[in-house]
């Protein structure tokens, strides 16, 4: 097992990369009364584990990431009569983390909690960095808060239990956060890309603890996204706006949008060909998709109505080669040239 912290304004982060989610009594803090939030799918594998403590069962999808759900598990913690000493352990993918994160921020005023994320995508980015929100009227995270969970366990053997469709979508976070610091590891997943899709657990390890590294550092520079952490938007931009338009999952949307962070460094010079070639050629490798089959004019007008869009420029994450990012204000007359 690795361990990392995030340092947070109000409180640190404890990420543990290899510990067994049965351990988790260890990090529960005492004196608390403990409560789970968990979606159905992932109560119907692991429910057992947590049969001690009242649980909060929520759909899936993004579509129950918003308002109604949080409203839905308030009236269930006071049911509970879960008072301010309450303590929440969310487990989960990246919408029970990102919705029971904001719940607990909110709930009397802020209650603390924990994750134990259990999909790919959670374990490298969702569940780390303290970003939790809910969707509102379609438009991705317009409402949450900044708070680091007390801590968060990433075991890979809950990855075992995925649909291969959620895992290539943890793959995409985990090429973004190669492309934004670290060459070598890009490589390293050129190179073992197979034994990396079979969930080789030294890989899995490896590659998570890694993605967590990187998010980490940054995290820990710029909490609050005032500079650096923009560079953890790599593909989401775009990616946002697909994800909206297609209804298609938050990871495949995040490799098209890496796609077209791709296209863009390279019309401007900053990425080579040959360098495209091998993003584009990982993400096949990955079964991620790479074409965009939705309406352009439609996501464009999704994209401008996204809040990371500042004035009438939208600040943009470009690739200047592999393993290095740079923030640069794109004009949408270039956004739209771009072809995939
Ligand atoms: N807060 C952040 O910094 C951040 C970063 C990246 C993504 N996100 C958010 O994460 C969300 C996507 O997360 P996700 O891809 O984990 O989706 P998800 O939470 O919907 O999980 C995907 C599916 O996998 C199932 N599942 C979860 N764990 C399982 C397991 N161990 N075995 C079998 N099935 C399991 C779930 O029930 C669900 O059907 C998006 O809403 C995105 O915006 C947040």
């Amino acid at each position: 097992m690795q361990k990392l912290i995030i340092h947070g304004a109000a409180n640190d982060s404890l990420i543990l990369v290899g510990e067994s989610f049965e351990n988790f009594r260890k990090y529960l803090p005492a004196n608390k009364k403990v409560f789970v939030l968990t979606d159905d799918k992932v109560h119907s594998i692991y429910g057992n584990t947590f049969k001690d403590f009242q649980t909060i069962v929520i759909g899936q999808t993004e579509q129950v990431k918003n308002i109604e759900t949080v409203d839905y598990i308030i009236d269930q913690l006071i049911e509970f009569k879960a008072d301010r000493s309450a303590f929440l352990l969310v487990v989960g993918g990246g919408i029970v983390c990102d919705i029971g994160g904001f719940v607990a921020s909110v709930y009397q005023r802020g209650i603390r909690f924990g994750f134990i994320s259990t999909t790919l995508l959670a374990q490298v980015d969702a569940s780390v960095g303290g970003k939790n929100g809910v969707n509102h009227r379609g438009f991705k995270n317009m409402v949450g808060v900044f708070n680091q969970p007390d801590f968060v366990i990433c075991d890979p053997i809950m990855l075992k239990t995925l649909d291969s469709e959620d895992l290539k979508c943890g793959f995409a976070e985990i090429v973004k956060h190669t492309l934004i610091a670290d060459a070598q590891m890009f490589e390293w997943l050129e190179q073992n890309v197979n034994e990396a899709v079979k969930l080789d657990p030294d890989a899995i390890e490896k590659l998570v603890y890694n993605s967590v590294y990187i998010k980490a550092a940054i995290v820990n520079k710029d909490e609050k996204e005032t500079g650096e952490r923009r560079k953890l938007n790599l593909g989401h931009t775009y990616g946002h706006a697909v994800e909206k338009v297609m209804q298609i999952s938050h990871g495949k949307a995040v490799g098209l949008g890496l796609m077209v962070a791709a296209k863009l460094s390279m019309n401007r010079g900053l990425l080579n060909k040959s360098s495209f070639e091998r993003v584009l050629n990982l993400l096949q490798k990955l079964n991620l998709p790479v074409e965009i089959k939705g309406n352009k004019q439609e996501i464009l007008d999704a994209l401008t109505m996204d809040k990371k869009r500042e004035g009438n420029s939208i600040h943009f994450i470009l690739m200047k080669g592999i393993g290095e990012v740079v923030i640069e204000t794109i004009s949408i007359e270039e956004l739209q040239q771009v072809s995939l």
